[in-house]
């Protein structure tokens, strides 16, 4: 077995003995960790959010005071006080507005992002469907987060990355950059730690979600 292997092994196992519905818990358990980016209270969205390991990680640690809000094509289904679940897809017009409704009509404090098309083997094609994803992210994030906001985003690396780098550093005050232990080493995928949102101003087609329509 090679040592990639054993790895995503050992991250399923850890999964299964914890509760958790993915390994990928283990990649927002090491960012907090280390950033402590999610704190008691705090309100967080979730792109790309199914079957809903970032969703019991974040729940975790905002608590029964907080609200983790997730969205996803595909059903997620996890119970819990402080979660709610949008199932749509991220490009569709309505989903703005449908997370500020579950949001009770204020912005978050954190924007994830694990979002992933379903891959076809092209590796240009994925990379670049991969990233149109995550500038959507950036374009909702410009209503629905507050200033000074955080934000945990996957991005495929390629011809597009340096573009959407330069995205993350323009809209927020510091960005670094992360390879979490339970990525496996062979996928080409970082993470990025973002801090200090600059707000709707810097998105093309912002604006404050009152008066507007955050679709
Ligand atoms: C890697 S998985 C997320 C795993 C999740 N972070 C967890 O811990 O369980 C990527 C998700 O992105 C979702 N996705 C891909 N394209 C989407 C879109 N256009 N709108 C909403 N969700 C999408 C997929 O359905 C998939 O569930």
């Amino acid at each position: 077995m090679r040592v990639h292997e054993a790895r995503r092994d050992l991250y399923r196992r850890l999964a299964r003995e914890q509760g958790y519905r993915s390994r990928a818990a283990f990649k927002l358990i090491e960012a907090t960790e280390k950033y402590r980016f999610i704190a008691p209270g705090d309100r967080v969205l979730d792109f790309g959010a199914a079957p809903g390991g970032w969703m019991q990680v974040a729940a975790e640690l905002v608590g029964e005071e907080g609200l983790v809000v997730g969205v996803d094509l595909h059903p997620i289904r996890l119970r819990g006080r402080n979660i709610k679940e949008i199932t749509a897809d991220v490009h569709d017009s309505g989903v703005g507005q449908r997370v500020w409704l579950a949001l009770g009509g204020s912005q978050a404090d954190v924007a994830l992002s694990d979002l992933a098309p379903s891959v076809s083997g092209v590796w240009e094609l994925d990379q670049g469907r991969q990233a149109e994803l995550t500038l959507r992210v950036l374009e909702l994030s410009g209503r629905l987060l507050r200033d000074e906001g955080y934000a945990f985003f996957k991005l495929f690396e390629g011809e597009r990355s340096q573009e959407i780098r330069n995205e993350f550093k323009r809209r927020f005050r510091a960005v670094h950059t992360i390879k979490p232990r339970a990525s496996r080493s062979v996928s080409s995928e970082l993470y990025y730690y973002c801090e200090g949102w600059r707000g709707a101003g810097t998105a093309e087609r912002g604006g404050h979600p009152e008066g507007h329509d955050p679709s």
